[in-house]
């Protein structure tokens, strides 16, 4: 039996001044908990960051402090092997903790990013304490009861959370940055894409394993692998995440089923190679898209200087395009060599490049929670 609060929480009250209203009413719904409206935060929430320690909770704690998010209290949860370590957030020292299932008591907004099965098991749990988890994982993107949330275009979704909200598949959101202003202007039927993917996307230990092979080859001592099936130092891999029976990646699918999701658009197709390259941090997407409309170079390259978080890198005859050396620890996405495409009817070719900690990840969480205490 799971139950159902109607909770609200009043403006510019800390957590102990807010109050639960209405009933708990018992409410099956199939391992859900669900917080109904009104949900008004707090406007100087506490807030967790689950996964603190790891390479994309390091990045929120960050955001956090560089966009002056109004953080009342900041409480940051990681495994038993992180309890006691103490990282730093605006000038002050802050003990990281265990999660356990009594982390969330008190806490308003729960980022977190320790991977899908402490997602899905902790999540519900902190919901069930009052708290909107904004989740990095995949593991709610597709339940129709959890917005899937990229603020540039779909903000509104956050207004219908029910305690969970997602964050989407890190090459998905970098991707539709570009694709949604031009979605936008020529209606978008289908994309083929092939990405190159930075080993930060796989977490801390990723960035070790390049480093330390790279070290190796250099010093022509034997490669040791941790992380990946193959070396990944001098070379590339295509495979991201596992294999499903039609020869795609899980990794490759989220691109449609994501986009899907957070444009609205039910017909979007997506045909995607995911690749890891040995770069640190940053991830790339080549994209070929076919559109309903005509499509003009001029017009697509209007669209894309008016989108929000995006910057048009496109010189070719100065060499100037978008690189992730360049577009690594920055908040806005590029975009660069505009083309039609040769081989579609409506098609346009970009190259988009973005750092996938940040707008894959810390930084649109963070984004999500400030659309929570507008
Ligand atoms: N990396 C990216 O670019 C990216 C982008 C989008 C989404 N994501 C998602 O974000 C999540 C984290 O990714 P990451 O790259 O930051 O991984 P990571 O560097 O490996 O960090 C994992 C974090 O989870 C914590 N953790 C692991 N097991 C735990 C447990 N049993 N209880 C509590 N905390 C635990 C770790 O704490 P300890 O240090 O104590 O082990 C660490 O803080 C994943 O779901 C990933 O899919 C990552």
């Amino acid at each position: 039996m799971f139950y159902h609060f109607d909770r609200t929480r009043v403006a510019g009250q800390s957590e102990s001044e807010s109050f639960l209203v209405g009933t708990i009413l018992p409410r099956l719904t199939g391992g859900r908990f669900l917080i109904d409206y009104p949900f008004i935060m707090n406007r100087n929430p506490h807030v967790a960051v689950v996964g603190a320690t790891g390479a994309v909770g390091i990045e929120m704690i960050k955001t956090l402090e560089k966009r002056n998010f109004p953080v009342g209290k900041l409480t940051l949860l990681a495994s038993a092997r992180s309890a006691g370590k103490q990282l730093n957030f605006k000038g002050q020292d802050i003990t990281v903790q265990e999660l356990t299932k009594d982390s969330f008591a008190g806490i308003d907004i729960a980022l977190f990013s320790a991977g899908g099965s402490i997602s899905k098991e902790f999540a519900p749990i902190a919901a069930r304490a009052g708290c909107v988890v904004v989740d990095n994982s995949s593991a709610f993107r597709q339940d129709p009861d959890v917005p899937l949330v990229v603020p540039e275009i779909n903000a509104a979704d956050v207004k219908k959370h029910k305690g969970i909200i997602a964050n989407p598949n890190c090459t998905t959101a970098i991707t539709l940055m570009a694709l949604y202003p031009l979605h936008q202007a020529f209606g978008v039927k289908r994309i083929f894409a092939s990405s190159y993917q930075a080993v930060s996307g796989t977490g801390a230990k990723a960035i070790e394993e390049l480093e330390r092979q790279v070290s190796q080859v250099v010093n022509r001592q034997p490669v040791t692998k941790e992380v990946y099936p193959h070396q990944i130092a001098f070379n590339v891999l295509p495979q991201v995440d596992s294999f499903l029976p039609s020869g795609y990646t899980k990794e490759e699918m989220k691109m449609e089923n994501e986009g899907r999701k957070i444009m609205h658009h039910a017909a979007f197709k997506a045909s995607v190679t995911c690749v890891r390259v040995p770069v640190y941090r940053s991830h790339s997407i080549a994209v070929s898209a076919e559109f309903e409309k005509p499509v003009s170079l001029e017009t697509a390259r209007a669209v894309l200087k008016k989108a929000p978080g995006l910057d048009v890198v496109d010189e070719p005859a100065n060499q100037k395009y978008p690189m992730p050396l360049f577009t690594s620890e920055k908040y806005n996405c590029e975009v660069g060599r505009l083309r039609l495409d040769c081989a579609l009817d409506n098609g346009l070719c970009f190259w988009v490049s973005g750092d996938q900690l940040l707008k894959g990840a810390a930084l649109n969480a963070v984004q999500i929670a400030e659309e929570l205490v507008k």
